[in-house]
């Protein structure tokens, strides 16, 4: 994997904690040529080994001229996204699902779009996009969530029809519950955030461009195949 790794200039957005900082740790350790951890905050990056840059994935104008500025990038790991709760009887529910998908959905194409023509003109790379079990599933409460999930799920597969004939390989990679910030309140089992990136890495190096990291999202994708379950008023 080491072999991989070792001439590629990776940019990371979310890289200054939870899964975005481990995938920075992790191509450090990997022997990556030069490792970008973007981050709203630059000051914020904490890994050792790495190249802080300030990214706001919704913010067009700066991911426009970071990938100008950035001209060296052969991968993309499209890590930063949010979590909110929210359900149809809440109030401000089209406000929820709206700032979710600004995050989740629409900065993941903004940061791809400003990135895919350098590395293309590079001689191709790596975009990988940081999914979720949840890209399958739905539940009260997590309308939001899901819905940016299973669009990014869609975008990356759109990405990967224009990209993979230009030499770019795209990778959608799906997990369950991760301990991080931002599944804090969940008390069950969770990954950590360490394995989650070096299972994933590992499995991008042997250029798979779908990644069930757990039993979670693997059972999440195959329940998706099962027909709708007939309605039934409780
Ligand atoms: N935790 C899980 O159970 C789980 C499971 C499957 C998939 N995932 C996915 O894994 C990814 C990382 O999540 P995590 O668990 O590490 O969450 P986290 O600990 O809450 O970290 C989220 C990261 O995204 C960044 N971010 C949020 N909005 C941003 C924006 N507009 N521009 C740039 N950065 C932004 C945050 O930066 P700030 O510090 O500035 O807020 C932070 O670095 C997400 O895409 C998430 O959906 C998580």
């Amino acid at each position: 994997m080491r072999d991989v790794y070792d001439g590629t200039t990776v940019l990371v957005t979310g890289a200054n904690r939870g899964v975005g900082a481990a995938f920075a740790d992790a191509l450090v350790e990997l022997g990556a040529k030069k490792v970008y951890a973007a981050a709203r905050d630059p000051e914020t990056v904490r890994s050792r080994g790495v190249t802080p840059v300030r990214l706001d994935v919704t913010d067009r104008d700066q991911a426009a001229a970071l990938a100008e500025r950035l001209s060296d990038v052969t991968m993309v790991i499209n890590n930063a996204g949010i979590h909110r709760r929210a359900s149809l009887f809440d109030e401000g529910v089209v406000d929820v699902v709206d700032s979710v998908l600004r995050t989740n959905l629409v900065g993941t194409l903004t940061v791809s779009a400003a990135f895919a023509p350098r590395l293309v003109e590079n001689g191709g790379g790596i975009i990988a996009n940081m999914l979720s079990a949840g890209s399958w599933l739905a539940g009260p409460g997590n309308l939001a969530y899901a819905v940016s999930k299973a669009a990014a799920l869609s975008l990356t597969n759109n990405m990967r029809a224009e990209l993979g004939p230009r030499g770019v390989q795209v990778t959608a990679i799906h997990a369950g519950f991760i301990d991080t910030d931002m599944m804090a309140a969940f008390p069950g089992r969770k990954l950590s955030p360490r394995e989650v990136a070096a299972h994933a890495l590992s499995a991008i190096a042997s250029g798979a461009q779908e990644v069930l990291i757990d039993d979670m999202s693997r059972a999440a994708k195959a329940a998706s195949a099962e027909p709708v379950p007939p309605f039934a008023a409780a």
